[in-house]
């Protein structure tokens, strides 16, 4: 798909964003793909002579970001400590986080709360007897933490971060931002005589208009958010779909732990809800998990009860369901004050309400779905991937922060730290790095528009439905080994039909999805144990006969396969 040499050609084209008029080729100091907390955070810090352009495949802030309802895990309480919070993360993670990316998002919790106060985030303070803030934070508690350390407001937290970023981003005029583009695919290239490949840029889909530019940068930042559209139900939006993890690894890049997801125990059950999360911190203020009968269940799972880590409530939650053949359970925190529920939880409230669903006086109907991709592209402290010039951020990296399993709210906090990383390592090292030459256009000369738009909507549902039933909550190895053959009959077909038609967006997100399935069901057939979010039946216990071991897989070893 790729000519040897450019051409010259400028074209000028319209574009949304703030980007008038611009051509097939773009130059900038940092190339941010991703405009959620990652994306925008790093934006934020970099030093405003740096030329830094945001790519957003839809609106600028649509993303896991903005759904967030818990919060930002920080230590701020004089009751917490450091060590805590670190003890706590560790202790989710069962055996697999990397103490030294666990102790480096930790101490810079405080930091990143302060800075986005800074930019304008209105985060819930405690009340004092009149009502009036006193300027503390309330902090809120959720699943796995032993302190109230979850900094919030209201429940849309995430939509309190990201239009506050959004704004501050609108207001620099260093950062160029392009709505409704989406990446393809990154450039990477040698220069004579260097020893390894460095990311020059990518080539980015503007929706539109239907054309491919290439946009060049000095430096190239995965900021892409999750994969949980793997799976058919889920409460992430639409943009999920693992873009970034696809690009790293086509590009050359190792991915780690992919087969541990998260599945969030309580997404509001209703024909009509799409994706609705109903936060963890209903459970921290109190709310029950009942069965139909009103008796409740997690008392017999886990001496913690609905306060469980996610792995745990969510798998009790799987079990009574299949148990009883429920549809559901439910979510009950009626027994509190109408008022502080309206207070604490107003999205909540109303959002249930249009589904005729009073929480002030009746119990949630709610089900598991998946929530959050703990694996990702491997990275270091500094953000840095296997490739010079192209760093991951936020859901899209494996940091070694979350192990085998993400405690509550600990992935804002790993968005804006590494994030923040990412532009000291940048900053300190632009001047050393020269722009890349003009790289190839995008041909098109090869392919034609697709006369089969089913085969995209068709092997979407596919793909999503059995990644359900077969690499869900509780796995076995022949339901991994049914995945698999049903994977790799439809990367086949997609791959064929990739080079043969025109891109669109559709067609670029199902061929992300299918290859991040595969990367998830070949992690979780190499794990021959169960271990945080990996459940087998067929190896129920960690294997405690060896020190636990992250699932590392290299591209190079499946060139062929
Ligand atoms: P996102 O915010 O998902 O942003 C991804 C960006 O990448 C988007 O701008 C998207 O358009 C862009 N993009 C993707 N692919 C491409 C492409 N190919 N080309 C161009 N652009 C692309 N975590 C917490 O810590 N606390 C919480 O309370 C919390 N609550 C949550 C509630 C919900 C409902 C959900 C879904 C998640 C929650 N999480 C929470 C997890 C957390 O929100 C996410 O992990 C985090 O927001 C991810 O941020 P990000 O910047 O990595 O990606
Ligand atoms: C929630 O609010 O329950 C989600 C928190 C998280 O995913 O960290």
């Amino acid at each position: 798909m790729i000519p040897l040499f450019p051409n010259d050609q400028t074209n000028s084209l319209t574009t949304l964003g703030n980007a008038a008029a611009v051509t097939h080729q773009h130059q900038f100091d940092v190339l941010i793909i991703g405009s959620g907390a990652a994306g925008l955070g790093l934006a934020l810090r970099l030093p405003a002579r740096l030329r830094v352009a945001v790519i957003a495949k839809r609106d600028i802030q649509e993303g896991n970001t903005l759904y967030a309802q818990g919060g930002v895990s920080a230590v701020l309480d004089s009751s917490d400590s450091i060590d805590s919070h670190v003890a706590d993360t560790l202790k989710a993670g069962a055996g697999l986080c990397h103490d030294d990316a666990v102790r480096f998002a930790v101490t810079h919790g405080r930091e990143q709360i302060e800075w986005l106060q800074a930019q304008g985030v209105p985060f819930t303070t405690e009340k004092t007897g009149n009502g009036n803030g006193n300027g503390n934070f309330h902090l809120t508690r959720e699943g796995g933490h032993s302190h109230r350390r979850v900094v919030h407001a209201a429940d849309s937290t995430g939509r309190a971060i990201e239009t506050s970023l959004v704004d501050a981003v609108k207001a620099r005029t260093n950062i160029s931002w392009f709505e409704r583009h989406i990446a393809v695919d990154l450039v990477t290239g040698r220069k004579i005589g260097a020893s390894s490949n460095r990311c020059l840029g990518a080539y980015i889909l503007d929706r539109e208009h239907g054309k491919v530019s290439v946009f060049s940068a000095k430096f190239t930042v995965l900021a892409t958010g999750g994969a949980s559209k793997v799976y058919l139900y889920t409460s992430n939006p639409d943009v999920s779909t693992g873009d970034g993890i696809a690009m790293a690894w086509r590009a050359g890049c190792r991915v780690a732990n992919m087969e541990f997801i998260q599945f969030h125990p309580t997404c509001l059950y209703h024909p009509k809800a799409k994706n609705f999360l109903v936060t963890e911190a209903v459970r921290g203020e109190g709310g029950l998990l009942k069965l139909p009968d009103g008796s409740r269940f997690m008392p017999r799972f886990d001496a913690r009860g609905e306060l469980a880590s996610r792995d745990i409530v969510a798998r009790a939650i799987d079990h009574e369901m299949k148990r009883l053949g429920l549809q559901y359970v439910l979510l009950d925190i009626s027994h509190k004050p109408a008022e502080f529920i309206r207070e604490h939880f107003p999205t909540i409230h109303a959002r249930c309400l249009e589904y005729g669903v009073d929480i002030t006086r009746e119990p949630i109907p709610v089900v598991p779905a998946a929530h959050y991709t703990c694996g990702g592209v491997i990275t270091d402290l500094q953000a840095r991937t296997d490739i010079a010039g192209l760093y991951a951020i936020g859901e899209t990296a494996h940091t070694g922060l979350h192990g085998a399993n993400r405690m509550a709210s600990n992935s804002l906090l790993e968005c804006l730290v590494f994030g923040a990383a990412a532009a000291v390592d940048i900053e300190a090292n632009c001047n050393n790095v020269a722009y890349p030459d003009k790289l190839p256009e995008w041909d098109e000369s090869q392919v034609t528009d697709s006369d089969e738009e089913v085969v995209v909507s068709h092997n979407w549902d596919e793909l999503r439905r059995f990644m359900w039933d077969y690499v869900g909550i509780v796995r076995t190895d022949k339901r991994l080994e049914r995945a698999k053959h049903r994977v790799d009959l439809l990367a086949r077909e997609i791959n064929d039909y990739y080079w043969n038609f025109r891109v669109t967006n559709d067609l670029l997100e199902l061929r992300n999805l299918v290859l991040v399935a595969d990367l998830i069901i070949r992690s979780a057939m190499v794990r021959k144990e169960s271990r945080g979010l990996h459940y087998t039946l067929n190896h129920p216990q960690a294997d405690e006969t060896h020190s636990p071991q992250d699932t590392i897989l290299t591209p190079q070893n499946y060139q062929n396969s």
